[in-house]
């Protein structure tokens, strides 16, 4: 028996990464997934393999920008007309740009700040009704390792991340009477297309992570997938309203030899 079993879920951003690692996940226990992107070929691609694994049906890939309400209220239609109903929602789609503060085009921080927090918003707004007449479920939301502490350089990010946290603190508590649980995941270095675009070996970067993180590696996007299901299934049933941290102990402190 699969953790998700009879459960169907949206998942954004899952054409790659640790979205990508959610749907395999999810699917693998049991869940019917729609699957949201703005990459169409790879999650056209990534939709047809865990139906030809499966079983047909178990899977449908959308394009979604998160950005877009209209595209949301495409993307729940969708998971309507296919599964009849929708009770999940990993809010992971994102972006990130480098950059000091003082350094940032209105721009960048406007484009970060528009897939970070706004895309989140229009998620919450879009599915959480649809949980609530499915009659309940969850909804967990990508926050980062940024969303509870500052890092030179991802200005807009960290910005966007934090209120994530906050919309997160927010759902929960306006959602709870609908039997809709709402938490976040707060991941550190995830070895994904994000953080490591060139794709380098892991092992070619241990020495960096070897004095950044207490664990001493970057994390894998398994390791993130693990924790959504975590929060998304019912191991998790007195849960709701918190940023879970995932990042090999980063935030605990340094270590200097
Ligand atoms: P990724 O770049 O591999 O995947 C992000 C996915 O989001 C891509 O498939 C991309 O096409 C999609 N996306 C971007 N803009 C979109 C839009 N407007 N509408 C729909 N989809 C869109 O990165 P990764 O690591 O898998 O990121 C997943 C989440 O985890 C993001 O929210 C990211 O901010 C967060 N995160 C990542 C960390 C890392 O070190 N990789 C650390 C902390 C948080």
């Amino acid at each position: 028996m699969g953790k998700l079993d009879g459960r169907v879920v949206l998942i954004t951003g899952a054409a790659r990464g640790q979205g990508e690692q959610e749907a395999r996940l999810f699917a693998a226990e049991g869940a019917r997934l729609v699957l949201g992107d703005v990459l169409d070929a790879p999650g056209e691609a990534l939709a047809k393999e865990l139906a030809e694994e499966l079983g047909e049906g178990r899977a449908v890939h959308v394009h979604l920008d998160v950005t877009r309400e209209q595209d949301w209220a495409a993307a729940v239609a969708v998971a309507k007309e296919r599964f009849g109903r929708i009770d999940g929602l990993v809010n992971n789609a994102g972006i990130l740009r480098f950059n000091e503060l003082v350094s940032t085009p209105l721009d960048e921080f406007q484009a970060v700040v528009q897939v970070n927090q706004t895309g989140c918003f229009l998620g919450i707004k879009a599915v959480a009704p649809e949980i609530e007449a499915a009659g309940g479920g969850t909804i967990v939301n990508t926050a980062s390792y940024t969303g509870v502490t500052g890092m030179a350089g991802v200005g807009a990010y960290a910005a966007s991340k934090h209120a994530v946290v906050g919309l997160t603190r927010v759902a929960a508590v306006e959602l709870a009477g609908k039997g809709i649980r709402v938490n976040a995941v707060c991941p550190g270095a995830i070895d994904t297309p994000m953080s490591n675009p060139e794709g380098v070996d892991p092992a070619a970067t241990a020495e960096l992570y070897r004095h950044l993180v207490p664990l001493g590696r970057i994390g894998r996007p398994e390791e993130v997938a693990a924790l959504a299901l975590f929060l998304t299934g019912e191991d998790s049933s007195y849960i709701t309203g918190q940023p879970f941290v995932i990042d090999g102990g980063w935030l605990a402190g340094v270590r200097l030899f």
